[in-house]
């Protein structure tokens, strides 16, 4: 397969006026939107290391993706489109989200498109469900714990990759005020945030980690375009890794904290909608 790079899929959306307009990325004249310049450059970024990952993934039928969160689903409609055009292939698409306007949009551009090889669903991440097997996990800013509800899906299913770019991350800021050995860096509320959001990105990856996969952390875009540019990205390869969970809980205690991606694993799972202001 060959490799599409991040210039590749801005190019194309540049020049292929069918999926840009049908995604309200062009205005009326015909030129790209300056508003959309920062979810085109985040969808091309994402789009490269997926292209990367899923180039070495040999399967004999179709590959089966879920895009949790999925909003307007700008990702998944521009991965098909380029799968198609690329590698007269058509993968097989998911998209859940809470926002039932959202859906119904997703829904209409689907038709508009004519594709026929994506469904997308009304509710939480969490109580997704699908009799088809889910290959890769994707998500795009999911808000604060939608994230985690990716990765707690993505490892229920036995998703052979998760890759996630999480967005806003509100559960550890108020967690990490005291009653840890970095307070001394904790105690300013700039530093506070920035080290909850590489708190919580740690825990992430170590639970994945914990999980049997082998985890990537690397920005798709410069800092300079979003700060919410790391994307977690994990590969199966075993069922579990005992040393990795162990990390997992001994960094929720040394911060004395209660990240809490192991509780969508009990009987009763955790969590609300989220929403943010992004
Ligand atoms: C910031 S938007 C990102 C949308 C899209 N991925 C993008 O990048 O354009 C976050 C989305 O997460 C959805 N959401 C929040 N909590 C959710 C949950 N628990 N399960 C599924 N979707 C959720 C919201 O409705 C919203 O559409």
């Amino acid at each position: 397969m060959k490799i599409i790079n991040k210039a590749d899929v801005i190019n194309l959306l540049e020049q292929e006026d069918s999926i840009s307009s049908t995604l309200g990325f062009r205005h009326s004249s015909g030129s790209l939107k300056k508003g959309m310049n920062k979810k085109i450059n985040e969808i091309a970024g994402f789009c490269e290391q997926i292209f990367k990952v899923v180039s070495k993934y040999k399967k004999k039928n179709e590959i089966v993706f879920l895009e949790c969160s999925c909003g307007k689903s700008y990702l998944s409609f521009v991965l098909s489109y380029i799968f198609e055009k690329e590698f007269k292939t058509r993968p097989f698409f998911f998209g859940v989200d809470t926002n039932g306007e959202l859906i119904k949009g997703c829904e209409e551009t689907r038709v508009a498109l004519d594709y026929k090889n994506m469904v997308f669903k009304h509710g939480r991440t969490i109580d997704f469900n699908s009799d088809k097997k889910v290959d890769v996990v994707i998500a795009l800013h999911a808000c604060n714990t939608a994230t985690d509800e990716a990765i707690a899906k993505g490892i229920k299913i036995g998703a052979r990759y998760i890759m996630v770019v999480p967005c806003c991350q509100g559960q550890l800021r108020s967690q990490i005020k005291d009653h840890h050995p970095l307070t001394g860096v904790t105690q300013f509320g700039l530093l506070r945030c920035k080290f909850a959001d590489i708190l919580t990105d740690a825990l992430r990856s170590q639970f994945l980690l914990g999980n049997g996969y082998y985890v990537e952390l690397l920005e798709i875009v410069p800092p300079k375009l979003t700060p919410k540019n790391v994307l977690i990205s994990a590969r199966k390869i075993k069922n579990t890794n005992k040393r990795g969970l162990e990390q997992y809980y001994q960094l929720n205690k040394i911060f004395n904290t209660n990240f809490s991606l192991q509780e969508y694993f009990t009987e009763q799972s955790i969590g609300d909608d989220q929403t943010c202001a992004c």
